[in-house]
This record gives C-alpha cells, sequence and structure tokens, in this order.
C-alpha cells in the first residue's frame, strides 16, 4: 500500500505527559493533593522533556518522521490571568524552532487537559468567561510562535476532557454531573470557535480540533441496539463537531477503539485488547473516517496507538491501522497525515506510568533512558517510504 507522497507522517507527545514539574497547573495540585485512591503515579518529572526535547526531536528524524506534534503548556504561558511569561514563551519558542531546523513540521495543541491554577480557582471550564480567557492565551500563541508552528490544535478531545472531569469524578476537579458535563462541552465549543477566529485574526496558518471518535457496533439480536449504537455515535462526535466544523481548518482525529453494544449496553469483546483491555477494533478506524467525509475537511490521525509494554504487537497494530487509512484515502476520504501515540513511553494521566504507549522505551530506573522499541524501526521504515507492506 503506498501513501501519497506529501502524507504526514508523525508521532504525538504532550505537554504534562512528558516535560516534568509543570508545577503551576491543576492536574499538578491535584496529584500532589493525593486525596483519590485511583490515582497510581503522580507526574514529578515525567520523561524530562522540558529539558531533553533536542534529544526526542532527534528521535524524531531517526524514525523518518515528518512531523511532530506535541502541546503548549497554558499554566507556564501565562501563570496568572493576563500575565504571560515571557521566558516560557521563549522556551517554547526555542523547542519549536529545533524541530523546524530538524526539518519537522510542528503541530501544536494549545489545550491538553492540564489548566492554569488560577482558571480551575475561578470555575476553569464551567465559567462563561472561558471562551474569552482561553482565546487570550490562544491569540498570544499565535502571535508569539506563529514563526515555527505549522498547524495549531486549539482544544484536545473536548468530550473526553469533560466526561473524565466533570461526569466520571476521575481527573480534576472530580465533579460527577451530567449538566456540568454538558456544559463544559459547549463553553468548549465556544471556546473553540473564538480561538479559530483570534489566531486568524492574527496569523495565517491552518487552526484545527482534535477529537477522538470511537466507533460504536452493534449485536444483531435486537435492532434496539443499532439505535443505541448510533447515539453514542453522534453523542460523542458530532454533537462537538458540527458547530466547531465551520471554525475548523482541518479535524484531528484520534482513534483508539470501538465499542459493542449488546442488549442495550457496551459489551466489547475479551480479545484482542492493549494492555489497558482497550478492544482493539481496525475497521472502527476506516469506519470513523467515512463518517467525516461529510465535513469535506482534510483530516489528520492525531493520536493512534496500542498499550503494549511487551512491544508484541505494536508493529502489527500500526500495518493493520495504516491499512485501514489506505482504504479510506482511496475512497476519497482526505486523510492527510498519522501521528502515532505516542513517541515516548509518558505519564498516562490517572492510570500513571504503568501504561507504554511509546514506540520508544523510557527507563525510569536507569535516568530516563530512551531506549527506542523494534516497532520503532518498523514504524521508521513505513514513514521513510510511505508504503506499508
Ligand atoms: C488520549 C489522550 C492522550 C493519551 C492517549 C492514550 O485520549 O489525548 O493524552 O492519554 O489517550
Amino acid at each position: 500500500m503506498e501513501f501519497p507522497k506529501d502524507f504526514v507522517w508523525g508521532a504525538s507527545i504532550s505537554a504534562h505527559q512528558t516535560e516534568g514539574n509543570n508545577t503551576n497547573s491543576d492536574w499538578w495540585k491535584w496529584e500532589s493533593e493525593n486525596k483519590v485512591q485511583h490515582l497510581i503515579d503522580r507526574s514529578g518529572i515525567a520523561c524530562d522533556f522540558y529539558n531533553r526535547y533536542s534529544e526526542d526531536l532527534d528521535l524524531c528524524c531517526k524514525a523518518n518522521l515528518k512531523a511532530i506534534r506535541l502541546s503548549i503548556e497554558w499554566a507556564r504561558i501565562e501563570p496568572r490571568q493576563g500575565m504571560f511569561d515571557t521566558r516560557a514563551i521563549d522556551h517554547y519558542k526555542k523547542v519549536l524552532q529545533a524541530a523546524k531546523e530538524k526539518g519537522l513540521k510542528t503541530f501544536v495543541t494549545l489545550h491538553h487537559f492540564t489548566n492554569p491554577l488560577w482558571f480551575s480557582e475561578i470555575g476553569g471550564w464551567t465559567n462563561l468567561k472561558a471562551p474569552l480567557l482561553f482565546s487570550n492565551y490562544a491569540k498570544k500563541c499565535a502571535e508569539t510562535l506563529n514563526d515555527y508552528v505549522d498547524f495549531f490544535i486549539t482544544i484536545n478531545e473536548p468530550k473526553i476532557y469533560s466526561s473524565m472531569a466533570y461526569l466520571h469524578g476521575v481527573w480534576p476537579p472530580c465533579k460527577k454531573s451530567l449538566l456540568l458535563a454538558t456544559w463544559v462541552q459547549i463553553i468548549m465549543a465556544k471556546s473553540h470557535n473564538l480561538a479559530y477566529k483570534k489566531i486568524k485574526s492574527v496569523v495565517g496558518k491552518p487552526v484545527g480540533i482534535v477529537k477522538n471518535i470511537s466507533w460504536y457496533e452493534y449485536s444483531s439480536f435486537t435492532p434496539l441496539d443499532k439505535v443505541i449504537a448510533k447515539i453514542h455515535f453522534f453523542l460523542k462526535g458530532a454533537l462537538f463537531l458540527n458547530p466547531v466544523a465551520k471554525y475548523s481548518d482541518f479535524i484531528g482525529l484520534n482513534y483508539y477503539f470501538t465499542n459493542r453494544i449488546v442488549k442495550f449496553r457496551i459489551k466489547n469483546p475479551d480479545s484482542p485488547v492493549n494492555d489497558l483491555g482497550w478492544w482493539i477494533n481496525y475497521e472502527g478506524l476506516y469506519n470513523v473516517l467515512l463518517s467525516l467525509k461529510k465535513y469535506d475537511l482534510p483530516i489528520f490521525i492525531t493520536e493512534n496507538g496500542i498499550a503494549d509494554s511487551a512491544d508484541k504487537y505494536r508493529a502489527g497494530f500500526i500495518k493493520k491501522m495504516l491499512s485501514q487509512v489506505h482504504l479510506a484515502i482511496l475512497r476519497g476520504v482526505k486523510v492527510r497525515g498519522y501521528f502515532y501515540w505516542s513517541l515516548l513511553d509518558n505519564y498516562e494521566w490517572h492510570h500513571g506510568f504503568a501504561p507504554k504507549f511509546g514506540l520508544v522505551y523510557v527507563d525510569r530506573e536507569h535516568n530516563l533512558k530512551r531506549i527506542p522499541r523494534k516497532s520503532f524501526y518498523v514504524y521508521a521504515e513505513i514513514c521513510k517510504n510511505g508504503v506499508v507492506g
């Protein structure tokens, strides 16, 4: 399978999960309070990407990547409301400039789950002023970092964030309210749209959103399962995408798994699953991609990956997922790139450091030494030739 010549091959990371010492954020505070049983590790130094970015960008080159997706930490850029930290901005300039010098395109996410403390203290994404506050920060990033950014991404996975933080009570601020979770999604949609307009008012780069969309299958047991699957799929995807699509130059899709509805509930097969128990289903990616065709926007798969500590399945996983991407391209879906999650093993939120998504193993016992896994070299071959065999 040959991919288009200009197809963007990449890998993704995010700030809080890799940089280390993100002390001014709501996540850091929550981790340090350590009141919740389900929290396994604290992020601490994470992968120390903050200091080791150059080495990690070299790894991207070694993997023949054409692009890196990373995130900017709002808590660092704007440590107090309205006060922008020029040293933090300079740091990100250095990181992004290094990426450009190494020949990588940069996909820069402005919000990847973590918030500045001051923002969370005034209600975070429930506050009616959130769109204004977030878009001020987004505009600042555009003004100062534009020279080194190829693609701006406003918000990562608004639905996952609002559900984990406001519905399931798993992430800070640990609320359990359908009303709040719905409200947060509305505010995030407004925030995206306003940030889009403000970024566009100062720079001409493409601006998009990143959505996690799972496919929903159904058993043939009852026709109602089909209806339930369709409702789920709408609520998790189009409900958010419809109002933001016209303020997006591209769609970023994060795809990890499919859910199967059996007798009105989600009941997934026990295998194949990744180390976190997520059911692996390749056709789901194809189905989701096809469903996005109606927006007629370029699509980047901004995350797709597997927690696989033994690195037994990763190479095959990537190839099989890519064959679905190839099929979707043949069917006219404008898929322009694929980013594996993740370049490095990192801090997997409330799961801590246990899940290993990385193409590169990070040895936490030996000074965070980076050791590329076998699958790293398989992916490197694919990225080099643009061919999946
Ligand atoms: C996604 C997140 C990313 C990582 C992967 C495994 O939902 O965007 O930060 O946690 O899942």
